[in-house]
């Protein structure tokens, strides 16, 4: 770890470290992979605007997300499965996250539940809901978040139903993971992944092990097709709003019509993403929708964005574009898989440097005097 200088460092670590369908199911997206690389391509294709001569001394990059103070503009996205690429990973990365003044957000498909993390934690994070065809269980769990004072609910829009990665299929993803032959062979391979993960509290998903189906699991595919609702509908976000009183992001807007609809909501921030090109293929970067959305509603709500985030430089771009924060997905994952709590300090430790370099390259002191001026457009 110590010669460690990049995200891509920790992806290579955590490639090495976790069996291939763990790593394949946070490295990979759905059908073609099309807006999957689209998302890296288009951020890396921005070009910054290199600035001397500025006195650049005295730099901050500590700003507000939804009112919180957070050290640099960036928060943990929740992923599903997460305990799963270490043990107990969903606490290590809250640990991590809060250590570093950034927020956290856990995801529905956790492996550690709410109270789990709750219980491990002194600061309150982020609990991001799936609405499930089962309404009265997707009350429970905003009771649940609301009984341990999570600070925010994030709303995903899109996944009501879905899009097909071909690798967890022909890696046969199951939760708890099924012993195969080959994978059984791949684990024998992976003893310090495997020590970690059997320590963990759980191995299945822990927001639902009140129920019954959740025992019974074939494919997560398979699985998810039968809970996640296909029906749902702007009607049941007004519903979360009515029972859920705390703060309230909608992640999954791409489009400046869902985008308007989204901020008539009342939501204090919107997350534009495309679920880091694992649905719609063929669907637009999201770095490419931010500047758009920002123009249509950023003056009603806070605008933030995720998709290809590795670096401080990304961080940097999106804020130029309007994003009030930022999201970060696979590098909180493979950082969690390359060293636990201290892979993820480090993994934002890199991001925070990264983008404090940046700034002072383009001339700017302060994160809050950001804007598209830093950018050679
Ligand atoms: C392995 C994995 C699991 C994910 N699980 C969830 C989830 O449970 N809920 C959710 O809203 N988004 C989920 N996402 C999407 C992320 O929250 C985020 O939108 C995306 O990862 C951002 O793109 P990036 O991975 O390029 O940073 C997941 C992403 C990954 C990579």
């Amino acid at each position: 770890m110590a010669t460690v200088t990049n995200i891509q460092d920790l992806r290579r670590i955590a490639m090495r470290k976790v069996p291939r369908a763990i790593f394949h199911y946070a490295d990979r997206g759905s059908y073609d992979e099309v807006t999957l690389k689209a998302n890296k391509a288009d951020l890396a294709a921005i070009a910054l605007r290199q600035r001397v001569m500025i006195d650049v001394s005295e730099r901050s990059t500590a700003t507000t997300m939804i009112g919180e103070s957070v050290s640099m503009p960036l928060a943990i996205a929740p992923t599903g499965l997460t305990g799963l690429f270490h043990g107990d990973g969903e606490i290590h990365g809250c640990r991590a996250a809060h250590a570093a003044g950034i927020p956290f957000t856990l995801s529905t498909m956790s492996i550690c539940s709410i109270e789990d993390v709750a219980a491990a934690v002194d600061k309150p994070f982020w609990f991001q809901l799936y609405v499930m065809r089962d309404r009265k269980f997707s009350e429970s769990l905003i009771e649940r978040a609301k009984a341990a004072k999570c600070s925010a609910l994030v709303l995903t829009l899109d996944l009501q139903i879905q899009g097909q990665r071909h690798m967890d299929i022909k890696n046969g993803l199951a939760v708890p993971p099924k012993l195969t032959l080959a994978n059984a062979l791949d684990i024998a391979t992976k003893p310090m992944w495997a020590a970690s993960v059997l320590m963990g509290k759980r191995h299945s998903f822990g927001n639902l092990a009140v129920r019954k189906e959740s025992d019974s699991l074939t494919t997560l595919s398979q699985w998810i097709a039968g809970q996640f609702d296909p029906s749902l509908s702007w009607k049941d976000v007004e519903w979360v709003r009515s029972i859920w009183p705390g703060k309230l992001i909608l992640k999954g807007v791409l489009d400046v019509e869902d985008a308007k609809i989204a901020a008539a909501t009342g939501a204090d921030a919107i997350v534009v993403s495309n679920h880091g090109g694992r649905q719609l293929d063929g669907a637009v970067s999201s770095i490419s929708a931010l500047p758009k959305v920002v123009d249509a509603v950023g003056d009603k709500t806070e605008i933030w964005f995720d998709g290809g985030v590795t670096s401080g430089q990304d961080i940097l771009k999106a804020r130029a574009l309007g994003a009030r924060g930022c999201m970060m997905g696979k590098a909180f994952l493979w950082s969690l898989a390359a060293g636990g709590q201290a892979g993820v300090a480090q993994a934002i430790k890199i991001m925070r440097r990264e983008l404090d370099v940046s700034m002072a390259l383009t001339g700017v002191k302060d994160i809050n005097q950001v804007d598209r001026s830093v950018l050679a457009l």
